[in-house]
Parts: C-alpha cells; sequence; structure tokens
C-alpha cells in the first residue's frame, strides 16, 4: 500500500511547499487541511455571518458546498461552486479562520471529510496541516513536525503575502495562540520525527522526509 504522510507544524514553516514537492516526487496525492478550514470561514464570510455567531457559524460552514483538488500542482479549492483558491488567502479569511476552526462541530464534518479523501487515496497522500499526526491520521505510515524560528517564519509569511515583517509576526502570533486551544501548533506530536527548517533549503527538508520514508 502506498503511504499516508502526516506533515503538521505552524505558519512559515515550510509545510506546504516541502508537502506539495514531496506528493509530487512520490507520484501521490495532496492534501492542505488548511485550506479546508479557510474554506469553511470562505462560506461562512460570504454568507454575511458573524464568526462569533457559533450556531449560525457551525450551521454555514456543515453545510457548505467545499470541493478540493488533490493534485500537488493543482490543490484548488471550490466553495459554493466559485474557484475560491485566491480567495481563501485573504487577509479576512485569514484572521477569522482560527475562531472558525475551533468550532467542534466543524472540525468534526471536516475531518470526516478528510478521512474520507485520504482512504480513496490509491497512489498514497501526503496531508498537511496541524492535527494529522494525532487526529486525523494517527496511523499514517510517517509523521513529520516541521518547525522554524518565528522570525523566519515571519519573514516567509511575509515573502509570500508581500506584507511587512513585524505586522505578518503579531498576525501568526495571535493565530498561534489562537490556534493552541484547538491544535496544538507549535508542540510535535508523538511518534513524529521533528525537522527544523529554519536553515534548511527545501529540497533538503524534502531529501531528508524521503530517507526517512525509505528506512
Ligand atoms: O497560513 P497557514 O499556513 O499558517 O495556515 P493554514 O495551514 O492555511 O491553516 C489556516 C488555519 O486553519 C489555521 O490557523 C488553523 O486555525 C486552521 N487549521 C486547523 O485548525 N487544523 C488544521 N489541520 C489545519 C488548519
Amino acid at each position: 500500500k502506498k503511504p499516508v504522510i502526516a506533515i503538521d507544524g505552524p505558519s512559515g514553516s515550510g509545510k506546504s511547499t516541502v508537502s506539495k514537492t514531496l506528493a509530487t516526487a512520490l507520484e501521490s496525492a495532496y492534501l492542505d487541511t488548511g485550506s479546508m478550514y479557510r474554506a469553511a470561514t470562505y462560506a461562512v464570510i460570504q454568507a454575511g455571518v458573524d464568526t462569533s455567531d457559533a450556531d449560525q457559524v457551525v450551521k454555514t460552514a456543515t453545510g457548505a458546498d467545499l470541493k478540493f483538488g488533490t493534485k500537488p500542482e493543482d490543490p484548488f479549492t471550490v466553495v459554493g461552486g466559485e474557484d475560491a483558491s485566491a480567495a481563501i488567502r485573504s487577509e479576512e479569511v485569514t484572521a477569522a479562520v482560527s475562531a472558525v476552526a475551533s468550532q467542534p462541530a466543524v472540525r468534526e464534518n471536516l475531518i470526516k471529510m478528510q478521512r474520507g479523501i485520504i482512504a480513496k487515496a490509491k497512489s498514497g497522500i501526503v496531508v498537511e496541516g496541524r492535527d494529522i499526526a494525532e487526529v486525523v491520521a494517527p496511523d499514517a505510515d510517517l509523521k513529520v513536525y516541521l518547525t522554524a524560528d518565528p522570525a523566519e517564519r515571519a519573514r516567509r509569511r511575509a515573502a509570500e503575502t508581500d506584507g511587512d515583517e513585524s505586522s505578518t509576526q503579531a498576525s501568526i502570533d495571535k493565530r498561534d495562540k489562537a490556534d493552541s486551544k484547538t491544535t496544538r501548533p507549535l508542540e510535535a506530536p508523538e511518534g513524529s520525527h521533528v525537522i527544523d527548517s529554519t536553515e534548511l533549503p527545501i529540497v533538503e527538508v524534502v531529501a531528508k522526509i524521503l530517507a526517512l520514508l525509505n528506512n
């Protein structure tokens, strides 16, 4: 059976680039669970629901029509029939996502969807997120926890979003703190291989993971 690989880590740890590169190298599927929480959040915002209204958030997020591409070269996100791949990366979604992701019913719904996608991935799958090793796929064949120094994470994220470093640092800190109530973004789960990417280029991180897989 082709491997299920869990890649967990905080913002700016390099997990998306590493996960996509790894999936391409292995010719396997790719699932970005962060984009699923972002898509649910986008649906809530589009519906004009106040993110502090838990009942409406749960109702809208769990009722939304969401589709996700699992090819590493085109991991699209469709919300209500509309391509939302770019829209889910907006600042508005980023600022609201932790609140939506903290709703247990929202998580339950998305985790069920994630497990369904993983079960159907005949060519193996690389799954990235924050709770993959502990909750979504505890029986994954390989578990990696990717991390990097906070300043380096902010620098990378600022470069990706064309933002400035200090406001990006503040936004990441705020989200790490909010997320720590639902997932454990800053802690390596048990049984996972920790890779610090602060000074490691992507290709070397991927090479390390491939080496772990072949051991
Ligand atoms: O922008 P960044 O790469 O840091 O985040 P992301 O992977 O796109 O995830 C966005 C948000 O979704 C996180 O800040 C969490 O609130 C939530 N999330 C989660 O709760 N569980 C996951 N497995 C993945 C993401």
